[in-house]
């Protein structure tokens, strides 16, 4: 985390927080989406902090769990604390979770012990996650969200007037008479008229029905908005409009946004710091001038490129992604990101199961003739829990020794080849007692934690890790590494 300075007017703070949905097929239990897993960031007072990333990669369910619309599966979600309170539990929840972060897992030991007994009182008092439904409800007063939908989020039977007065009558005492004067006040104040307060949703268009949206959500004053993709279903035209709407309402009122986004350009345009997510995890966060001419991590690296430049003289050097976002029910080993980084080192997370095709290929004669000499290969079997794959031929070989070799220099040549990264995650061949077969060990994966690389630019990913902390430094594809490092 920053410098105290920076720490003092932040108003929220969301610390390892996850969303996991279960997946069901009849009464059985498949698993889970892990839609959101382990996001920590805070927002300063009055500032927007962006969220983008590709569809599907959690940000509307942040934005869920944050507002509590949906119950988070773990972590903590502070909001509206005072200042010296939410300095100590920052500090508190960032020590414990850089102790988690060094055990790799929920493991206790008496240090995280020690701050736990000073943050659950904390916890219980401050943290979102901990408040019944009936507290939660008058939070509401002072976070609201906005959605990207302006057809489905209005009710089409009710009259504008009714829409916008909804918060105000449920979550204030405020009179009849208020009620309406304020009403006709925030119409004129997003670009509408009285006149207006007597037609039903579908009278307007969809920029207009956006704007009836933020009135209704700035009506009872809140200190937050969560906006999800305000502007994605509108023409370009009106998303200007409205997005000059929302930072006019911002600079008049002093509301810190959360704003979700996956066009980078819109998030460009609003935010003061954004934050990149890829598979439920933030990857990169930082001021967004830094972020988008000095980024750190591969991810945002590859997903800036392909914003088109307007000026054909700037030269990009574009990043083209391979293969699709995985799934997140069954995400990648180590760092999420790995199969699709053209950077990738060995620590990177590379499985079992990321070699069994390229372990065939290079079983193909026409690729490797050398390897000829061996029996047939009768089954490549991955074992994820072991961290190995076992190959087995479908007669026995001459020799032990002979054979290794033979694997050995195709591995090394496998290696040197585009994509050979993950022939460099073979740390062991262990030929049969029987001599038809043999396993292949893979080093262990690392997992990147979002650290913060250089002052308030934090960024997930290997590549800046000390050099001292690479267990298989004889591994490291430096080559690769200063080539897209800056
Ligand atoms: N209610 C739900 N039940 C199961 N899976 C869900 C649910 N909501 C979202 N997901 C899954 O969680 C992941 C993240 O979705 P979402 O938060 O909508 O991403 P984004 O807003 O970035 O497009 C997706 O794989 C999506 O299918
Ligand atoms: S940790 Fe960094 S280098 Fe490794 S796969 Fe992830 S993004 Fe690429
Ligand atoms: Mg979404």
């Amino acid at each position: 985390m920053e410098s105290d300075k920076n720490q003092k007017d932040i108003v929220l703070f969301v610390t390892n927080v996850k969303k996991y949905f279960p997946i069901t097929s009849g009464f059985r239990n498949k698993g889970v989406v892990k839609a959101v897993d382990g996001v920590t960031f805070w927002v300063r007072e009055g500032e927007t902090l962006g969220i983008v990333g590709e569809t599907g990669c959690g940000k509307t369910t942040l934005g869920r769990t944050i507002l509590r619309l949906i119950d988070p599966t773990e972590g903590e979600i502070y909001y509206d604390v005072p200042g010296e309170e939410m300095e100590n539990i920052i500090k508190l929840e960032t020590e414990l979770q850089e102790i988690r972060d060094r055990k790799n897992e929920n493991q206790n030991d008496t240090e995280a012990e020690t701050l736990l007994k000073e943050l659950i009182p904390l916890r219980k008092k401050y943290s979102l996650s901990k408040k019944s439904n009936r507290e939660i409800i008058q939070k509401r007063k002072i976070m609201q969200p906005v959605f990207q939908d302006p057809f489905s989020s209005l009710d089409p039977r009710k009259l504008v007037k009714d829409i916008i007065a909804e918060p105000m009558k449920l979550l204030t005492d405020m009179s009849n008479e208020e009620i309406e004067k304020r009403t006709a006040e925030l119409l004129s104040e997003i670009g509408l008229n009285e006149d207006h307060m007597y037609r039903f949703p579908h009278e307007f268009s969809g920029g207009q029905r956006q704007r009836i949206g933020l009135a209704r959500a700035i009506s009872i004053e809140p200190k937050l908005l969560v906006l999800d993709e305000p502007t994605s279903a509108l023409d370009v035209s009106v998303q200007a409009q409205i997005l000059n709407i929302l930072k006019d309402v911002q600079e008049r009122r002093g509301i810190t946004y959360l704003f979700i986004s996956h066009h980078l350009s819109v998030i460009r345009m609003m935010s003061d710091r954004v934050a990149v997510m890829y598979l439920g995890k933030i990857v990169e966060l930082a001021e967004t001038d830094r972020l988008f001419t000095d980024m750190l991590h591969p991810y945002t690296k590859a997903l800036l490129s392909a914003i088109p430049v307007p000026d054909p003289k700037t030269k990009v050097e574009r990043v083209v992604l391979e293969g699709e976002i995985p799934s997140p029910s069954d995400p990648p080993k180590g760092c999420h990101f790995h199969p699709r980084c053209p950077v990738a080192l060995p620590v990177c997370g590379w499985s079992p199961r990321d070699l069994s095709v390229p372990l065939q290929t290079m079983f193909d004669q026409f690729r490797n003739p050398e390897l000829a000499i061996l029996p047939e290969v009768n089954e490549i079997v991955v074992d994820e829990d072991e961290n190995s794959v076992e190959i087995s031929f479908v007669s026995a070989f001459k020799s032990n020794d002979e054979m290794v070799d033979l694997i050995n220099k195709v591995i090394e040549k496998e290696r040197s080849l585009p994509n050979g990264v993950r022939f460099k995650a073979i740390k062991e061949i262990i030929p049969n007692s029987t001599r038809d077969g043999f396993t292949i060990k893979l080093i262990d994966p690392k997992v990147p934690q979002l650290r913060e690389i250089r002052p308030g630019h934090f960024a997930s990913c290997l590549l800046y890790d000390a050099p001292e902390s690479s267990s298989q430094p004889e591994f490291a594809d430096v080559g690769r590494q200063a080539a897209y490092s800056r």
